[in-house]
């Protein structure tokens, strides 16, 4: 195993996102997802992790195993359960979340949207509708006052997925389907859909002179999923194509940004046939994703390549798996290729583990990220072996 060795105040936590943890997220779309009768969705996400109530050992987890930073997601479908109605008890919730990480001595990294929202804003047409960009401004402008003490915050989470994630409920609606022409054959994910793609840049960007409006000192950004798309000869032109499409686009939209959130966890490689799905070695996570632990290094020097000198956090890096030593082996490798990535004069502010808990992986609680299991019945915690040991890094980096 590798000593890892970070520059002080480097920060290096956990990330885990609301929906995925809290529980009972009944007013939010993807609640609603988990129980239509034509659900595609395995199991509902229920009582997830209960983390709405077991926020503090959470927390208290993060600071003693040893981590300076703990990244979670605020949920705008508590926040404003109608439109334009608050639920100042829940910004009550959320404030008291990044006083206790202040009060550990743990750096809050709050992200804004993370997938899911409210489902009055599904009803009025979602990211689609024009009127959508306001209404996530509306809230964040709500939000922000929050925000006393926290450095990092995330407008949006994985725009590029979400613009997926859009098109695919489009096709599910069965309206014609403009964004036909723009797929690539092959690929393993469709294009985004434009009309919400569009709404969600501007989204992120009046977000952000929002948040820039009242709070100046606030580092604002968005996480990006990289994919690390590559190729073998006769691949390179699709894969620069598919890179374009669904990753370098969002990624020049951080061009003005305080700084960009890097998520990586596997490759996708292309060859003069289109994509390639076998994994020769068959090494796939439970994800069925290859295993590919430097994808985190790779996926740091290809944002780079197009945001230039905007700083960078690893906001996600993580591996779904039942074996906590292979999760140990994973980011041994993943941590080498960000200290490799720093040696060569990147901008890497932070890195934060996916994920703390084991957690709600949007449609299944089996593939299992998290360096600490949950019972789905007690809620009882226990700290895997790797968790002990990524800590142990955590603790040994000095304070800026
Ligand atoms: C994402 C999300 C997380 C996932 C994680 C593992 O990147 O899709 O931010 O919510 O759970 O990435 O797939």
């Amino acid at each position: 195993m590798a000593e890892h060795r970070f520059p002080p105040g480097f920060l290096f936590g956990v990330s885990t996102a609301a929906h995925q943890i809290e529980g009972a997220n009944t007013n939010s779309n993807w609640w609603a997802i988990e129980h239509h009768p034509s659900s595609h969705v395995a199991e509902p996400s229920g009582d997830a992790a209960d983390s709405f109530h077991r926020w503090g050992e959470d927390l208290d987890l993060v600071a003693e195993l040893g981590f300076n930073a703990y990244r979670f997601s605020i949920e705008w479908a508590r926040i404003e359960p109608a439109p334009g109605e608050l639920s100042y008890a829940a910004l009550a919730h959320y404030r008291a979340m990044i006083d206790g990480a202040l009060e550990r001595g743990i750096e809050p990294v709050v992200t804004l949207h993370h997938f899911t929202e409210p489902r009055w804003v599904t009803d009025a047409g979602s990211w689609a509708d024009a009127e959508s960009v306001d209404r996530f401004v509306g809230y964040v402008e709500r939000a922000v006052g929050i925000l006393d003490g926290v450095r990092y915050v995330a407008t949006i989470n994985e725009p590029n997925i979400l613009g997926v994630m859009a098109r695919v409920m489009h096709l599910g609606s069965g309206g014609d389907d403009p964004d036909r022409d723009r797929d690539i054959p092959t690929a393993p994910l469709p294009a985004p859909h434009l009309a919400s793609e569009v709404n969600v840049i501007a989204a992120h960007h009046s977000a952000r002179d929002a948040i820039k409006a009242a709070r100046p000192d606030l580092q604002v950004g968005w996480t990006v999923a990289s994919q690390v798309i590559s190729a073998v000869p006769g691949g390179e032109d699709t894969a620069a194509a598919f890179a374009d499409l669904v990753e370098d686009r969002y990624l020049r939209e951080s061009t003005g940004d305080d700084w960009v959130g890097v998520q990586s966890y596997t490759r996708n490689v292309f060859g003069p046939d289109g994509f390639i799905r076998d994994d020769p070695e068959d090494t796939r996570t439970l994800t069925g994703w290859e295993y590919w632990p430097t994808a985190v290094g790779e996926a740091l020097r290809h944002t780079a390549g197009i945001v230039g000198d905007v700083p960078m956090i690893v906001t996600e890096n993580g591996i779904a798996t039942d074996d906590d030593e292979r999760r140990i082996a994973y980011t041994d490798g993943a941590l080498s290729s960000v200290r490799a990535a720093l040696d060569d004069g990147l901008d890497v502010r932070g890195y934060l583990h996916w994920s703390l808990l084991d957690n709600y992986e949007w449609g299944s609680y089996t593939p299992t990220f998290g360096l600490v299991a949950v019972d789905r019945e007690t809620f009882r915690r226990t700290v895997k072996p790797s968790a002990r040991w990524l800590g142990g890094i955590g603790r040994g980096i000095p304070s800026a």
